[in-house]
């Protein structure tokens, strides 16, 4: 089969790979019908994430249909669409009982293209069938349920939830990428008062216009505590999350926040960020830090279902599957392409789009 094969720092392929097949009998064979790009596979293809060793298929969010299930597979069978999460579940462990899939300790977490090959394939290996996917209802496109497997639970869980947004509050969310006009599109389920987004690039703030923020701020040259302040007579905003993942903004995201306010911090960081306990410990703040568990995709689709959440707004740019490595270029440079989520389309996707009999198996 083909796949986007990582084979150290800069340097990709679209190359020939041994098919997947069944190693463990909780596994699956699923056929990648339409897959996506996260941020953190630029993170991997930088350097970034030793763990993660040359030779590894990249990817770990996934529409597909499986073709093979091994013998302990019950909840699943051949032929079923699932949607894959970026975090797979044991179901066994102290922590997958208690819905913590990301911190699971039998093997699973996220482990599709970071520790095991991923989902930007033909086809991929899926470990956990029963506890890591999710049957996509008749009535859904790939592209409606597609963005639930990374970017709406990690916003939604690690922002919006953590950071109890509730009707009426002032949520300033620093960053406005993917995760940020996520936590937009998913904070407004719970009617927010306003929602600030805070960015240093323009295009991204004109995207979380349309996202539903109410004020944009570029803090690149403007003071955003200052409007903040303003816009909350002196006090600060009830929700702040950092969706950016350096200490300027987390440090940010602390001083916009009014006594008794909760911080969520959602960005992955790499460096430490000062926390200003001399001017925090007075202010009755809450503070939450949180890896995706992805235990809320089910209610994700109840709301794509009734209509109340459209994750196909992140869709910008598609691509056939095999150019994928197109993709990650337009992906790359979205200061220049405006690009949130590309679309890769497996060929049977494709058919299906084009209203042709779809074609082709597990060779
Ligand atoms: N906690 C989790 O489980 C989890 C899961 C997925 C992603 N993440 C993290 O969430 C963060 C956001 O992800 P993304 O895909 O949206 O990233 P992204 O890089 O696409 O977007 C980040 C945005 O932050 C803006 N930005 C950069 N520096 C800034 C600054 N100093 N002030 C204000 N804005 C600034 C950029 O212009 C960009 O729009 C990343 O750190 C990512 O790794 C966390
Ligand atoms: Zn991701
Ligand atoms: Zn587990």
């Amino acid at each position: 089969m083909k796949a986007l094969v990582y084979h150290g720092p800069d340097q990709r392929g679209w190359d020939t790979v041994a098919d997947p097949t069944i190693i463990d009998p909780t596994d699956a064979v699923v056929r990648i019908d339409t897959s996506t790009i996260c941020g953190s596979d630029l993170h991997i293809l930088r350097g970034d994430v030793p763990e993660t060793t040359p030779g590894t298929v990249l990817g770990h969010e996934a529409v597909g249909t499986i073709q093979e299930i091994g013998a302990a597979v019950t909840t699943v069978a051949v032929g079923d669409r699932v949607l894959l999460s970026c975090v797979s579940s044991c179901g066994r462990c102290r922590f997958c009982k208690e819905g913590r899939y990301g911190q699971c300790l039998g093997g699973g977490g996220w482990i599709f293209g970071h520790l095991i090959d991923g989902l930007q394939a033909e086809y991929a290996r899926v470990p956990f069938a029963d506890n890591s996917v999710y049957e996509v209802p008749a009535e859904l496109s790939d592209e409606q349920v597609l963005f639930l497997a990374d970017i709406l639970p990690t916003a939604y869980e690690v922002g919006v939830l953590n950071g109890h947004v509730s009707p009426g509050d002032v949520v300033a969310i620093v960053g406005a990428g993917p995760i940020g006009l996520s936590a937009m599109l998913t904070a407004r389920l719970y009617t927010p008062g306003r929602i600030v987004a805070i960015d240093l690039a323009d295009s991204r703030l004109q995207s979380a216009l349309q996202f539903g923020a109410d004020t944009i701020i570029n803090n690149g040259h403007e003071d955003a505590r200052a409007q903040i302040m303003e816009l909350t007579d002196g006090l600060g905003a009830d929700v702040a999350f950092e969706a950016v993942g350096v200490p300027d903004t987390f440090e940010l995201a602390c001083e916009l926040i009014r006594p008794g306010g909760r911080v969520a911090n959602i960005g992955v960081h790499g460096h430490p960020a000062t926390l200003h306990l001399e001017r925090l410990w007075t202010r009755d703040v809450t503070i939450t830090t949180g890896l995706v568990d992805t235990y809320t995709i089910p209610r994700l689709l109840k709301l794509v279902i009734s209509g109340r959440l459209d994750p196909t707004v992140f869709a910008t740019h598609h691509f056939a599957l095999e150019d994928t490595m197109a993709a990650y270029d337009t992906f790359a440079d979205a200061s220049k392409t405006a690009a949130l989520k590309v679309v890769l389309q497996g060929s049977e996707t494709a058919h299906a789009i084009n209203g042709r009999v779809a074609a082709g198996a597990l060779a």
